[in-house]
């Protein structure tokens, strides 16, 4: 039986954690969508064609070291204004989706492209500031050289880029349930996630 959970939001929201959390503790399979649009970016970088890249994708280009800097955060969500790009990469994640056991798909336009039919919706927001500072923190971790405003100043950019595209702009669906984390920890807001999926399988069940 499918079943689909859709969670999208803007940048550093904690979609990823909660994503993989909210997979775990339901059994489902985990789809990082961003990461397809990564994969793609850095082939941009790398002087690749990016409608060619998004069309000759392999699992392969996923494991590539390095696709969570900056940089490539940039050149995905340039890549993913292209709306050849986004159609070539429509098919796996609907078949994904959809695929027996159920799936927890994280990006920008599951819930209102990917998979409208979706049983549970989920909208992860955070303020800039916050999502910045989480993100900052996690690129210095990983050793990279930079400082919290480049950092604020490149998540506006990232999130302006993807609300206002013409092809699948970042936006709620209607009936997304939102969950604001600014003020919560990885614990509470996977316990948010889980209780708002939970509600709605229960609706979905009663019909
Ligand atoms: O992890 P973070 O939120 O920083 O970004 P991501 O989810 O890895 O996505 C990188 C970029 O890919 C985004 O800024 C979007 O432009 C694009 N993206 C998209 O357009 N649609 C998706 N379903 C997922 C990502």
């Amino acid at each position: 039986m499918a079943f689909t959970i859709a969670i999208d939001g803007p940048a550093a929201a904690g979609k990823g954690t909660i994503s993989r959390a909210v997979a775990a503790h339901f059994g489902f399979a985990h789809l990082d969508t961003g990461l397809l649009y990564r994969a793609v970016g850095r082939k941009m970088l790398d002087g690749v064609d990016p409608i060619r890249a998004a069309q000759e994708l392999l699992p392969a280009d996923l494991q590539v070291q390095g696709l969570r800097t900056a940089a490539v955060g940039q050149a995905a969500s340039r890549v993913a204004a292209i709306p050849e790009v986004r159609a070539a990469l429509l098919d796996f994640q609907r078949a994904f989706a959809r695929r027996d056991g159920g799936a927890v798909l994280d990006g920008r336009d599951i819930g209102t492209v990917i998979c409208p039919e979706a049983e549970a919706k989920l909208f992860v927001t955070a303020s800039a500031e916050v999502r910045a500072r989480r993100r900052f923190e996690e690129l210095v971790a990983g050793g990279a050289e930079t400082d919290f405003e480049t950092v604020l100043a490149e998540t506006r950019e990232r999130d302006h880029r993807d609300a206002t595209r013409a092809d699948a702009p970042l936006k709620p669906a209607q009936d997304a349930q939102m969950i604001d984390t600014s003020e919560l920890d990885v614990e509470a807001a996977v316990a948010a996630a889980i209780s708002a999926v939970e509600a709605r399988s229960l609706e979905h069940v009663k019909g």
